[in-house]
């Protein structure tokens, strides 16, 4: 993203030009973004034996997939349609773990029956995979009764946490995974996304390595995702080399003390494609209000829900007037609101309801940019309104291609008419 003019330019093209060529709402995103991110995850592990996966679920538009294939990346899937988007963008299933919530006895004869290795999280899990499964390979995920994140929503370890077989469970474990004959090839663990702070990072990881001593023969261990992005100008980035660099000591002690060296696995998922990611939506309305200055986009949270949802914060800027020469005399205070029929559908708030920004002045027509849409964006949009989708859109070096078409209303009815 850089800014021409006061006009806001993703990956060298004009982002009002883009909703021109393209309509709107759209989803764009920068790829030397998605590819520098890969490579600084990639040279952060020092470790001689790693693997970096990037955890799809943040964004599996196929383009992006591939993308991230190309990096040297594996995948983290979380359902038999990720498993599915990751083949179809070419990974090989042995590049893939399948770490499912509630797993159903057909969602792992899914991924066995293309070669991915499953990655329990239960001891009622393990023992359905050792029913339908017997002598096969098994990943185990632990919950290491540390959690953390950038909301209650998002912390996936700890005793509040569903996700997981406690730590203090190993005899359990290796007992139903033994009456089975099933082989343990890994324990995983993912404490939490939106991780800032690498010092609880580490500390899950120690829990996960005290716990991975007591199995005989792993083939690696795989510490999870988490790592957070700056969402916020005052947000420290996290150092991914000091952070990699911390990684890679820890495990150098385990391995010695282990007597091999398991392959480390770490599965981000935001950090690879958050800031690559932009909504461009376009104003329809402004609308005076006794308390407000309403700004109506044509988006909503069905396309972006992280702030009606977790009360996240997003930077929006003004398209065509980013106001970033200017000494913001002009900017107003504006609640930029969406076209869903909620009250909560605003994309300036907290958790608590609208906190008004201080922004460029929005008329009609002008093109909004929400900031930090890559990860959690897409995937997690819906047609809630019975409203489409909107489209996917690569740029670089000042090139746009589309990498996923605009949904149409026939897109969300007639396939369900069974016709
Ligand atoms: C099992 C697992 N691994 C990795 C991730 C990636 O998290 P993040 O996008 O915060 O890196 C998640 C996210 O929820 C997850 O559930």
């Amino acid at each position: 993203m850089e800014v021409r003019k006061n006009r806001l330019f993703l990956g060298g093209v004009d982002a009002t030009r883009l909703v021109g060529e393209y309509s709107s709402p759209l989803y764009v995103y920068e790829e030397e973004v998605i590819r520098k991110r890969a490579r600084e995850l990639r040279s952060a592990i020092g470790s001689e034996r790693k693997v970096i996966k990037y955890s799809c679920k943040a964004n599996t538009n196929i383009e992006i997939l591939k993308i991230i294939k190309e990096e040297g990346i594996g995948i983290d899937a979380v359902s038999p349609g990720e498993i599915h988007a990751a083949i179809a963008a070419g990974f090989r299933p042995e590049e893939i773990l399948f770490t499912a919530s509630n797993v159903s006895p057909e969602e792992i004869d899914f991924a066995v029956a293309r070669g991915v290795l499953v990655n329990v999280d239960s001891i009622s899990g393990l023992r359905t995979v050792g029913r339908r499964h017997q002598g096969g390979d098994v990943c185990v995920r632990i919950n290491p009764d540390v959690g953390a994140g950038h909301h209650g929503h998002v912390i996936t370890g700890g005793p509040e946490s569903k996700f997981g077989i406690e730590y203090d469970r190993v005899d359990e474990i290796t007992r139903t995974a033994s009456s089975f004959g099933l082989r343990i090839r890994g324990v995983h663990q993912h404490i939490g996304s939106g991780i800032l702070d690498a010092g609880t990072f580490i500390m899950a990881m120690r829990v996960l390595l005290d716990v991975a001593k007591r199995f005989d023969d792993l083939d690696f261990v795989d510490f999870g995702g988490g790592i957070g992005v700056p969402y916020r100008k005052d947000e420290k980035r996290v150092d991914v080399a000091l952070l990699g660099e911390k990684i890679t000591k820890e495990y150098e002690r385990f391995c010695n003390e282990y007597g091999k060296t398991p392959t480390l696995v770490i599965e981000p998922g935001r950090y690879f494609v958050a800031e690559s990611g932009f909504l461009l939506a376009t104003v329809m309305t402004v609308k005076e209000g006794h308390n407000h200055r309403f700004v109506g986009l044509d988006t909503g949270f069905n396309h972006l829900v992280r702030p009606a949802f977790y009360g996240s914060y997003h930077e929006i800027l003004h398209s065509s007037n980013v106001g970033e020469n200017g000494d913001g005399r002009d900017f107003v205070l504006q609640t930029i609101a969406g076209n869903l029929c909620e009250s909560g559908d605003t994309f300036t708030r907290d958790e608590n309801g609208i906190v008004d920004r201080l922004l460029p002045p929005f008329k009609e027509g002008d093109v909004a940019c929400i900031c930090n849409a890559g990860a959690y964006g897409y995937s997690m949009a819906s047609q809630y309104n019975s409203r489409p989708r909107p489209a996917e859109v690569l740029v670089s070096n000042g090139e746009s291609r589309l990498i996923r078409r605009r949904e149409t209303l026939d897109d969300m009815f007639i396939s369900r008419i069974g016709t």
